[in-house]
């Protein structure tokens, strides 16, 4: 089958934020275009189907739970993407978009059902997991693909460019800031942000960014975190958290997060990045891309046209193209299953395993497969440890297992 005629149906776990604004429209793109065939959504409950209905009107997609089929639309039901797990067809791929401390149970539930998958960044929260994952997945001779979509943003790929060229000579610093507004953990995360913080959630993506750009492994940091607003609104968990990582090459990076920015502050996150080497320097504000609107509808706002945006189309009148990097990284891993099933085509058993383990050891060089998504894995646990222990310095023992100094 020759590429771009294999179609693939996408069951996606979860029905968030994420979801709604960035998957699932990137799915029924690429449904439109003819990449996708059928869209399964399963979540928790039953009235974030019916909502999701009433988001994308006139696409088609299967929901579970079935509004149509339960005694109460708020009624939980954390099994119902078993069920859709269950009634999946190949050619397919899982995408995992639920809280962060549940990806591994759907992650470990999708690679046992026969299933490559994509799954919203961090990995999970613990080395421990990324292990359990990287064998269900090595004996699956199944891909497991995070969505550290920050790769696939141009201001990002032009420093790992410059930096693999020698542009910037060897690192010595840098900093990197991220802060969302108060409405994630007040309003979106508000059932699980006690089980995250805003290092977890957001922090990660430039822990990632550091690893993408070097190459290089954390040695050992130190980390803090502040409760102060969030308890106050009954919520337990950390306001914001920050941590200095000293990597394998005696360069430093200080990641400062927050997740209870002003409700009035010119976009959803505030974030960059400033490097220095030994030959030059890079800084970037990557939220204000020097792109601003003011409106009567959203008053200021920075714009960020690099991200996740919709254009006028150009082959499709009424209907809009989503372009960026929100965009481009959801559609990398559904373009590597796809070529996984082309590949392979014809293939069966032992086989079939050994060509996908193959092709999986070369995207693995390049994307974020477990053997990379476990640094920021192995950070995010570290940081929890140190602030545990009234912020003492931990490092990492050779499989990137946390230690406390
Ligand atoms: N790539 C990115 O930059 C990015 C951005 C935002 C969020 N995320 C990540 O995406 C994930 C989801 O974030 P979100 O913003 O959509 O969160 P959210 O809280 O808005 O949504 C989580 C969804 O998971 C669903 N869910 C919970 N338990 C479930 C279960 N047992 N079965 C089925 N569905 C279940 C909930 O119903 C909800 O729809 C998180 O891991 C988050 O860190 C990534």
């Amino acid at each position: 089958m020759g590429c771009g005629q294999l179609k693939l149906n996408v069951l996606l776990i979860g029905g968030g934020m994420i979801s709604e604004e960035v998957i699932m429209p990137t799915l029924f793109q690429e449904q439109r275009e003819g990449r996708v065939g059928e869209v399964l959504v399963a979540t928790r409950r039953a009235a974030t189907i019916a909502r999701l209905r009433e988001v994308f009107p006139g696409r088609r997609f299967t929901g579970y739970p079935d509004p149509a089929r339960v005694a109460q639309l708020e009624e939980s039901c954390p099994e119902a993407f078993r069920e859709a797990l269950a009634e999946l067809e190949h050619p397919a791929a899982v995408i995992v978009a639920t809280p962060d401390h549940l990806h591994t149970p759907m992650v470990l539930a999708a690679l046992e059902a026969g299933f490559d998958v994509i799954v919203e960044k961090p990995l999970c929260l613990k080395v421990r997991e990324v292990y359990q994952i990287q064998e269900a997945a090595e004996a699956a001779a199944a891909y497991v693909y995070t969505d550290y979509h920050k790769r696939h943003d141009r201001a990002v790929r032009a420093l790992r460019y410059r930096y693999r060229r020698g542009w910037l000579g060897e690192l010595l610093h840098g900093h990197a800031w991220i802060e969302e507004k108060k409405e994630i953990p007040l309003h979106h995360f508000r059932r699980w942000a006690h089980e995250s913080s805003p290092f977890e959630y957001i922090g990660v993506h430039y822990v990632d960014v550091y690893y993408f750009v070097t190459g290089l492994r954390p040695k050992r940091l130190v980390a803090f975190g502040q409760k102060k607003f969030l308890p106050s609104q009954g919520i337990d968990a950390f306001d914001a958290v920050q941590a200095t990582i000293e990597w394998e090459d005696g360069s430093v990076l200080f990641v400062q997060t927050a997740w209870v920015c002003s409700q009035h502050n010119s976009a959803l996150t505030n974030q960059g990045l400033q490097v220095l080497g030994t030959e030059g320097e890079y800084w970037a504000d990557h939220k204000d891309r020097n792109l601003h609107f003011v409106t009567d509808r959203g008053g200021y706002e920075d714009y960020n046209p690099n991200f996740f945006k919709a254009y006028d189309s150009w082959d499709h009148p009424d209907d809009v193209d989503w372009v960026g990097y929100g965009y481009e990284s959801i559609v990398q891993g559904l373009n590597d299953i796809r070529r996984l099933y082309e590949e392979t085509a014809g293939l069966s058993g032992e086989a079939r395993r050994e060509r996908r383990r193959a092709i999986i050891a070369t995207l693995a060089e390049s994307r974020p497969l477990p053997n990379q998504a476990l640094i920021g894995t192995a950070v995010n646990e570290a940081v929890r440890l140190s602030i545990a222990h009234n912020s003492r310095f931990v490092g990492f023992d050779e499989k990137m297992y946390p230690v406390l100094l």
